[in-house]
């Protein structure tokens, strides 16, 4: 289940009603899909074969077709981050620039976790939220936000586009925005 923290305050909304509401007053997208079904093997698995992708996407092939079909995505894929990965360091930094999309950016955790950094509404501000493996969430397009990894640093994800040649990203200066 994914967790809240709001940053001007430190207040975090916990238990998925609470968070389901927080997050639908924020018009961000927050779903489930079963974190079980994935086979054992692929649950802590973060450096992955074309094999393990095509299995990761075969297992969730139902979940990804309604999701699609539902919210008009094209083309979808894996996206595998951890320590292994080439440069880490600086793409989490890359990362970590507020930006906008101008379509939503849906990411669907299989394993790992991450966190969406989003400006909220006026009385919220940007919050956190700290994303687990089952968790379905859509940033708005054109909602300034930016993604990064939680402590153990690393996440495997399914990502769904309408567009992929749209979906760039688009800076987002804020000087309100405090980075944590
Ligand atoms: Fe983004």
């Amino acid at each position: 289940m994914a967790e809240i923290r709001i940053r001007n305050t430190g207040e975090r909304i916990k238990g998925d009603e609470n968070v389901s509401a927080f997050l639908n007053n924020q018009e961000v997208l927050y779903e489930h899909w079963d974190a079980s079904k994935l086979a054992a093997g692929l649950q802590d698995k973060f450096v992955l074969t074309d094999e393990d992708k095509a299995e990761i996407l075969s297992t969730y092939d139902a979940e990804i077709r309604d999701l699609a079909e539902r919210r008009g995505y094209k083309t979808w894929d894996i996206v595998a981050l951890s320590d292994a990965t080439p440069n880490l360091d600086e793409l989490l930094k890359k990362f970590e620039d507020v930006h906008t999309h101008t379509e939503d950016e849906v990411r669907a955790i299989t394993a790992g976790r991450g966190i969406f950094v989003i400006k909220g509404t006026d009385d919220v501000g940007y919050f956190d939220v700290e994303l687990e493996a089952g968790d379905v969430i859509s940033v708005p397009e054109n909602k300034p936000h930016f993604f990064t990894l939680m402590e153990n640093r690393q996440i495997v994800a399914v990502r769904l586009f309408i567009e992929p040649a749209g979906w760039v990203a688009n800076s987002y200066n804020d000087p309100t925005f405090q980075k944590a």
